[in-house]
């Protein structure tokens, strides 16, 4: 039997028991996301340290503030808040994580897309995840809800309009920081989004690129009909399993990682049908690290493949750059390079 007096028994007692209760994490994000705690500590950029009591007072003067500060104080070592402690009382402002879930002017920020991954649909599928082993012929959302989960957000528009807030809310930060650096939209005349969702990525192009003439914002129907009129931008509502609108660059961001690799080939081939000679297709997903390892990047890249697999599909996911490159050769792409300005999403370029 093991010592279980030794350091390397009690490390490994300590970190299992972490990993078992690790769903306390999420959980109370999602918690303190509904309770409008991030902005209630923001007021308006003071970001001044609350206590749970001040907190409640401005958000909902009759709830629990024990029960609020232990929530605060989980995700304080989580690095979500800083705990201050103000003789014996406890205070948190916002860390710099903690600021991506506050309301910026546009209405936009990162906790809807928290709220999107912790709805009950979702949420019901995450028991199922061995199942996907067993067969992996249906993804655990659909076991749990009888329905795909783009199928499942068009059957209901509360869960739509959450899913573009929190496309938007991710997106917006991610354009800002690529356009000042990546000029691979440099001389495009007619550029179009597949899968555009509420257009923010088309609308940030046309901002920065105004050579640009035309912007054309492919999605399913039923969200297109809710994406707002944005100026040289046209909605264009279709499937991009069958075809895809002609342009001399196609876009698309987060939308390979869902699908399967014969999924992603008919998509990547529709794409190839709508470039000219030489045209572009500019991808941006996250790319996988070929080797493992136990850092933010890494961990975070590999949870959200888990997330693909649970909620999208069993064998859509993320993929390293090796893989996106043959993907790209079997569509019939004859050049590939994958640029790294992001943590998340790496922008790949595929040449026809
Ligand atoms: C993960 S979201 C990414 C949204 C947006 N590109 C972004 O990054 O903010 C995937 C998008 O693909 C769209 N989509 C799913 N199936 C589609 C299809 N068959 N044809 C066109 N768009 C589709 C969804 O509606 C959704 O807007």
């Amino acid at each position: 039997m093991a010592d279980e007096t030794s350091q390397a028994r009690n490390n490994a007692r300590l970190a299992i028991l972490e990993l078992a209760n690790m769903i306390s994490v999420p959980m109370a994000l999602n918690a303190i996301v509904r309770l409008k705690v991030p902005d209630a500590i923001w007021q308006n950029g003071t970001n001044t340290p609350l206590s749970s009591v001040q907190i409640l007072t401005l958000t909902n003067p009759l709830a629990d503030p024990e029960n609020l500060q232990r929530l605060l104080r989980m995700l304080a070592s989580y690095n979500v808040f800083e705990e201050h402690i103000v003789d014996t009382v406890r205070k948190y402002s916002l860390t710099d994580v903690g600021k991506t879930l506050v309301t910026d002017e546009d209405g936009l920020s990162y906790a809807p897309y928290v709220l999107q991954h912790h709805q009950d649909a979702l949420v019901r599928a995450w028991p199922m995840v061995h199942e996907v082993v067993v067969d992996p012929s249906v993804e655990p959302f659909v076991k749990a809800n009888g329905i795909s989960a783009y199928g499942y957000y068009g059957e209901n528009p509360e869960m739509n309009e959450l899913m573009q807030k929190a496309m938007s809310g991710v997106s917006v930060p991610f354009m800002k920081a690529i356009l000042n650096g990546y000029d691979g939209f440099d001389g495009v005349q007619r550029l179009v989004d597949v899968g555009g969702s509420a257009g923010d990525c088309l609308r940030m192009i046309l901002q920065k690129h105004p050579f640009v003439k035309e912007g054309v914002n492919f999605d399913l129907p039923e969200v297109v009909a809710k994406a707002p009129k944005i100026p040289g931008v046209t909605h264009v509502g279709g499937d991009m399993f069958k075809s895809i609108p002609h342009g001399d660059v196609i876009f698309m961001k987060w939308i390979l990682t869902t699908w399967t690799d014969d999924e992603c080939k008919l998509i990547m081939k529709n794409s190839y049908e709508a470039l000219p000679q030489g045209g572009k297709l500019i991808a941006c997903e996250p790319v996988l690290p070929h080797e493992s390892d136990n850092s933010h990047r890494t961990r975070a890249l590999l949870e959200g493949d888990i997330f693909v697999m649970t909620i999208y599909r069993a064998k859509g996911k993320h993929r390293t750059e090796e893989e996106f490159r043959e993907l790209g050769s079997s569509s019939g792409f004859s050049n590939f390079r994958a640029i790294y300005v992001d943590h998340f999403y790496t922008i790949l370029e595929f040449i026809k």
